[in-house]
């Protein structure tokens, strides 16, 4: 999808136009912050463009069209070839039109297309001689760049020795993972710097810098390997003749970080359906990695390819950007909100002047906790870059501090529950209303009843206000004490009504442990953590009586969240005990307890023995198997739930798991699954359909 040019009306909209084009792009190089965010800068390029077609006596020398980097750096090391940019395609028909013109233009079709991400950072150029690295020099206007070669040693994946001792240039993209992004503009506030915009921005502004009082960690990643003038002639022979996917091959052999080791490695694709396909595969990866890209970049591959197809003086005719839309937008902070969830957590909502990123219309961002936002300098008022790719909630990626007026208005954190008047705990980064759970009792019981939990047919949402507002329930454990006189004298309950209700909450009494831990809301324990709690420990009691150390034998428990949910089990106790008498079941069916611990410690006898107890994952059909489930479920499966469907790997005696990876043994794919068997195909992945699976695990269900 493209997103419309710049209207320009006129020469003086023209003039304007370039100008703030230019600035724009000199603040972006330069590693400032632009005020424009990159969507709003392409199309006013592309409106500049658009009235040069039409006036190409009055284009303005200093324009940006045309040129590299916008025509906004120099820089004084010259680069010993050029260094250029890329063209832009936004859709699989403007992709295809741009192969058959490089089909004509080289006379063949192109046997082989390299397909990598276009990784949102800094082009850079780091010269090995005799494999040390001896220079960095940033891409600058393409002839020549600034020399960066003090950030050499912040710089990851760029080895200060090759494990060759050759003389070449790597060429590739300096960026900041969103890990390092946030460590980054941690330590700058800390330092009373304002933080950076977004990754990019902290990339381009730390390269720059010498003589911080700190340092702060970017990630390389190589696209480019080519001879330099001390190179050898025989490996400068090789390197013209490798093909693109052979360079990278060759980059990694030599100690430097290239894409191989990512989600979206760089891969060879032989026709322009499979480069689609790959296309289609990374943009629906984008959210979940752990840096920016803002396209895909499709290179021919022969090296004979790319030197028949040439270049223009801005960007190569052998290579193209997939440009994907944009994920980030500046838009402004205008309120936070601060609400209670069911576990009594106070959480602060962003509300944003509405904003359009990729089709949809975004109004809120998450924000965590107060000390996030104290963290990330937010203030009311503030222009902020607002991120949000893929089906993930929106979040502020950080305030534009130079666009501040000064007007900005501190946010005011609650100093009482906004729900309930009484006291916070603040003594964790997520604050929390000291009524716990009790606090939205509605949301808590609502989430206790619902399907993936308790699953008490006829306890919607109104229901549950009924009965809280009418003072039957004020807990779970009233729940399972309610009379069917009480509910009769409720409007709209009639007798069958009652009767199902109280046949559903009987039911809900023999659900496994798992549903009943889960349906407690200890914070922390979602509904897979409270399965492996429910699985490693079998029962309640053993549950209650497992101290910090033990719990941390739970996998995806560790030395943080042990000590809470030890405490909050302990502020349940008296909760737990009233449902237990109440008849709820407290153990786990098919789990075998965990053995005591000996003295010897984890890896003592003890230990030994724990590993064959405890998860009972060694049986079953899916023993040591990580499984993933994608799209509909059809046959046997088809009215299980994706929690259902997770408690079925389980009691199988595999792992369940949401995403893909290269530790997935098996993905169930059904009708609609998209990502998620795409990228189990590409990492030979074992696949099964509903059916199959449902053969395989035929003795666990029901
Ligand atoms: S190849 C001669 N490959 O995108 C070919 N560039 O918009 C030049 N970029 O200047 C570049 N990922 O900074 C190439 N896999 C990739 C890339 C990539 C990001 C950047 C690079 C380039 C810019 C063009």
């Amino acid at each position: 999808m493209t997103t419309p040019a710049a209207q320009i009306m006129d020469a003086a909209a023209y003039a304007q136009a370039v100008e703030d084009a230019v600035r724009a792009s000199a603040a972006y190089y330069e590693g400032g912050t632009s005020s424009l965010d990159d969507d709003t800068y392409d199309r006013l390029v592309r409106g500049i463009a658009a009235w040069e077609a039409g006036h190409p006596d009055e284009v303005l020398p200093e324009s940006p069209t045309g040129k590299v980097a916008g025509g906004a750096v120099e820089g004084d090391v010259p680069h010993t070839v050029v260094m250029l940019s890329l063209d832009n395609v936004f859709s699989p028909e403007q992709f295809t039109a741009w192969t058959a013109s490089l089909a004509r233009r080289i006379g063949h079709d192109v046997a082989a297309f390299s397909v990598e991400p276009k990784l949102d950072g800094l082009a850079i150029a780091a010269r090995y001689t005799r494999g040390r690295l001896t220079r960095l020099v940033t891409r600058g206007d393409g002839t020549a760049g600034e020399d960066v070669t003090h950030a050499a040693a912040i710089v990851e994946g760029l080895p200060a020795e090759l494990a060759e001792p050759v003389t070449v240039e790597v060429r590739g993209e300096v960026l900041m993972t969103t890990a390092q992004f946030e460590h980054a503009n941690e330590v700058r506030t800390e330092h009373g710097g304002a933080p950076f915009a977004n990754p990019r921005n902290a990339a381009a502004g730390t390269l720059r810098a010498k003589d911080r009082a700190y340092t702060v960690p970017m990630t390389f990643f190589a696209y480019g390997l080519l001879p330099l003038p001390g190179t050898d002639s025989e490996l400068a022979g090789l390197l013209d003749e490798l093909a693109h996917s052979e360079l990278m091959a060759r980059a990694a052999g030599l100690g430097v970080n290239t894409t191989a080791g990512t989600a979206v490695p760089g891969l060879v694709a032989t026709s322009v359906d499979e480069v689609l396909a790959r296309v289609q595969e990374i943009a629906g990866l984008r959210a979940q990695l752990p840096f920016g890209i803002d396209g895909i970049v499709i290179k021919a591959d022969a090296a004979a390819d790319q030197r028949t197809a040439g270049a223009g003086t801005r960007a190569p005719r052998w290579a193209i950007a997939y440009k994907l839309p944009a994920v980030e937008k500046i838009t402004r902070l205008l309120e936070v909100e601060w609400n209670v969830g069911r576990t009594g957590i106070i959480a602060p909502r962003a509300v944003l002047e509405p904003v359009e990123i990729d089709g949809s219309t975004i109004t809120y961002a998450t924000l965590h906790n107060p000390a996030d936002i104290t963290r990330r300098d937010l203030r009311l008022g503030d222009h902020v870059m607002v991120h949000r790719a893929g089906d993930v909630i929106p979040r502020i990626e950080a305030p534009v501090a130079h666009l501040r007026t000064g007007a900005e208005q501190p946010i005011v954190f609650p100093s009482v529950c906004p729900r309930c008047g009484s006291a916070i705990d603040t003594s964790q980064e997520r604050w929390r209303c000291e009524q716990g759970r009790n606090c939205h009792l509605v949301a808590s019981l609502s989430y206790a009843a619902g399907r993936d939990q308790l699953d008490v047919e006829g306890l919607g949402g109104t229901r549950v206000v009924q009965l809280v507002d009418a003072g039957l329930v004020a807990d779970l454990a009233d729940l399972f004490a309610l009379t069917r006189d009480q509910l009769l004298a409720l409007d709209r309950m009639g007798e069958t009504s009652t009767d199902n209700l109280l046949a559903a909450i009987d039911t809900a009494r023999g659900k496994p442990l798992s549903r009943v831990l889960c349906a407690l809301g200890v914070r922390g324990t979602g509904r897979s953590m409270s399965r492996r709690i429910a699985r490693y420990f079998a029962t309640m009691d053993n549950i209650r009586a497992a101290d910090a150390t033990s719990l941390q034998r739970v996998e995806g428990i560790g030395p943080e969240k042990a000590p809470s949910i030890v405490a909050e089990l302990a502020e349940l106790g008296p909760l737990i005990d009233r449902l237990a008498a109440a008849g709820v079941n407290m153990t786990e069916p098919g789990a075998t307890p965990p053995p005591p611990v000996t003295e010897e410690g984890p890896d003592g006898e003890g230990a030994a023995a724990d590993a064959t107890a405890g998860e009972n994952r060694e049986a079953g059909p899916l023993a040591g198997m990580t499984v993933v489930v994608t799209g509909s479920m059809t046959g046997p499966l088809e009215k299980l739930s994706r929690n259902q469907m997770n408690e079925l790997v389980e009691r199988a005696g595999g792992r369940s798991s949401s995403s893909v990876s290269k530790k997935t043994s098996l993905v169930v794919a059904g009708a609609g699954a998209g990502s998620k068997r795409e990228k189990a195909e590409s990492l030979g992945i074992r696949l099964a359909t509903p059916d199959e699976f449902g053969e395989l695990v035929a003795d666990y269900l029901g």
